[in-house]
């Protein structure tokens, strides 16, 4: 039997630090730290998130504000609005909502983006920060895993950490935060051969691979600490993970739930970076 990471109590007890910390900066400030959220089009899911940013802003005393732009706006409206909010002295964090639609260059976007404003560490120059070991701001999806694991006193130092998924949201920036705390990395992908294999070695397996229970019983060690970062729904149209909770939770010693693992923790990081980037602006 497993413990079961509980996202949802994690990021409240996160959150709770980080209103008081909020609150402080407003004091001596004299402003709140701001987030500027946008969203292209209408795609549902990313709608869900946008609107939960929006939400737990103002839960520890953020101000933030959303823009949502029609799906035929063109890369010129999108670029003029990230410079205006560049400028925008009341926005200290500034997150362009992924996927945008087809016509619009992504990696365009993100390079417009002021790199002391970009929360979601996008930006080159973000990624190379972490890459160099020297950061300010964390990805929210991989620093919520790390922050996970410290809350329940799991010590990446010295265990082989395998991540299934090299996407530059998740497994790339996940691999660099592991290696950070002295783990041994293994980083796998849809080509890795003798897939189980390896991920059979792993003291800390992380899932991003964005497919229903994609991860089976026999893919796990016995007592590895399991971590489930995708979202997807399954034939009946539940929301799940990518890895079999049913099959694989009593081999593990740790693993986390789909919904109310990873996915809490994602936007209470993003808190912490808004919070970072409106110390630094500030200064
Ligand atoms: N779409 C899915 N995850 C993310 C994220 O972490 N940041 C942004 N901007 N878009 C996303």
């Amino acid at each position: 039997m497993a413990v079961i990471i509980d996202g949802k109590a994690t990021a409240l007890v996160v959150r709770g630090a980080l209103r008081k910390d909020v609150e402080a900066f407003a004091q001596e400030k004299n402003i709140a730290p701001g987030l500027a959220v946008v969203i292209v089009g209408s795609d549902p899911a990313s709608q869900v998130y946008v609107r939960n940013k929006h939400k737990a802003c103002g839960e520890v005393g953020m101000y933030s504000e959303v823009h949502a732009l029609p799906a035929e706006t063109t890369e010129d409206e999108l670029l003029l609005l990230i410079d205006k909010l560049n400028k925008d002295a009341k926005i200290h964090g500034i997150l362009v909502q992924l996927p945008l639609p087809k016509h619009l260059d992504e990696e365009k976007v993100i390079l417009a983006i002021d790199p002391r404003k970009d929360v979601d560490a996008f930006h080159p120059q973000n990624v190379g920060k972490i890459m160099i070991g020297n950061f300010s701001f964390v990805p929210c999806t991989p620093a919520g895993v790390m922050e996970l694991l410290k809350q329940y006193n799991i010590d990446p130092a010295g265990k082989h950490c395998v991540i299934i998924g090299r996407s530059n949201i998740v497994g790339k920036p996940q691999a660099m935060l592991m290696l950070k705390e002295n783990a041994t990395v293994t980083i796998c992908h849809s080509k890795t051969a003798n897939l189980a294999e390896i991920t059979k070695t792993a003291d800390i397996l992380v899932a991003a691979v964005g497919r229903a229970n994609f991860v089976t019983a026999d893919m796990v060690k016995e007592g590895a600490v399991v971590i489930d970062v995708g979202i997807n729904r399954n034939a009946d149209g539940k929301l799940c993970g990518d890895v079999d909770f049913a099959a694989v939770e009593p081999m593990a010693s740790y693993i986390t739930p789909v919904p109310g693992g990873v996915g809490p923790m994602t936007i209470t990081m993003l808190l912490k970076n808004t919070l970072t980037a409106a110390k630094e602006q500030t200064k």
